[in-house]
């Protein structure tokens, strides 16, 4: 017998297939993380991410102004300092790398970007952890959340406009809250890396940001065994007046994604990271994939989960082709 239903009908041309599609990339939507270097004096590639680069603080200027011209949501930065110690000084610093380079993004892009800063400390301690330690090696949160409040007001007042917190300390999102707004930052709003699993996706960054770290982060990301545990951290992390909510990595945590997007009453967004980047575009160099198709293919698939924005470092090359068909 002859089907009567015929899905196949809608996606018998380019032109139904765009009309029909239930998720879009759109510019305003992608976010790029982007690496700033002290004491570098020209760009610095990133050997385990093609393409990406450890920016001088004029390259960044330059490559902030190129994503305003894309239309891009907005722009991540990420410090990398010339010198490191055991509670990551050069973050609360005026003019560490990280602030300073803030301060530069926003004269270049004024309001046209949301320029956000990565508030952790992992890439400003010697020991490469994100918060500081205790007598016996451990990672010390109580200690931590003073450190994220001072580097908190440090990011504020260097002009960011929401500070990515991505810690994973206990209590961190109230902590830096209550320091912003007792300095009377209210309107610096902040984007809690609520669900943010130990990864090993995370391996190209360590490169990226020159990590000096020995171990991993076990004791506070999160096991990636664990769903409902997702849930809670970002049921937490609203709860003590997160702004957005963001689950990382975002290609093997789409089921955490989907439950986060379809409960949370703030934005919900996800973090395509380093690794994802990297396994792409290695595939792709040697000829196992076709690079635009599983670019484009990763990034719907993280809006189709229910990611209201992504974080990614393609978020450039994606704007300027959005209106390309998939
Ligand atoms: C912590 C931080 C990391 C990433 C973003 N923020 C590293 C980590 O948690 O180990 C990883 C991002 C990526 O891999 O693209 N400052």
């Amino acid at each position: 017998m002859n089907p009567v239903i015929r899905p196949r009908r809608l996606r018998t041309t380019p032109a139904m297939r765009r009309l029909v599609a239930e998720t879009h990339i759109h510019p305003a939507q992608l976010i790029l993380p982007v690496f700033v270097r002290e004491d570098i004096a020209a760009p610095v590639p990133i050997t385990a991410m093609p393409g990406v680069v450890q920016h001088t603080v004029d390259s960044l200027r330059r490559a902030a102004a190129e994503a305003a011209a894309a239309g891009l949501g907005g722009i991540m930065l990420f410090g990398i300092p010339a010198t490191r110690d055991a509670i990551g000084s050069a973050a609360t610093e005026a003019d560490g790398i990280l602030n300073l380079a803030t301060r530069a993004v926003v004269a270049e892009v004024g309001e046209a970007l949301v320029v956000q800063t990565d508030l952790c400390l992992d890439e400003f301690t010697d020991h490469g952890h994100c918060g500081v330690l205790d007598a016996h090696g451990g990672v010390d949160n109580d200690a931590t959340l003073l450190r994220y409040r001072d580097m908190a007001l440090a990011q504020a007042e260097a002009g960011s406009q929401l500070l990515g917190l991505s810690g994973m300390m206990d209590g961190q999102v109230a902590a830096v809250r209550e320091a912003l707004d007792a300095a009377g930052h209210t309107g610096t709003a902040i984007l809690a890396y609520a669900a943010k699993y130990a990864s090993a996706f995370y391996g190209p960054f360590r490169e990226a940001v020159d990590s000096q770290l020995q171990g991993d982060r076990r004791t506070y990301q999160q096991d990636p065994a664990n769903r409902i545990e997702g849930m809670r951290e970002a049921g937490l992390d609203e709860a003590e007046g997160a702004d957005v909510l963001m689950v990382k990595p975002a290609m093997s945590y789409l089921d955490v994604l989907a439950d986060v997007a379809a409960t949370a009453q703030v934005p919900v967004w996800a973090y395509q990271v380093s690794g994802e980047y990297a396994m792409i575009e290695a595939a792709a160099g040697n000829g196992w994939i076709d690079r635009d198709r599983a670019i484009r293919e990763s990034v719907t698939g993280i809006l189709r989960a229910g990611a209201g924005a992504v974080l990614t470092y393609w978020a450039l090359e994606l704007a300027r082709s959005a209106a390309a068909e998939f």
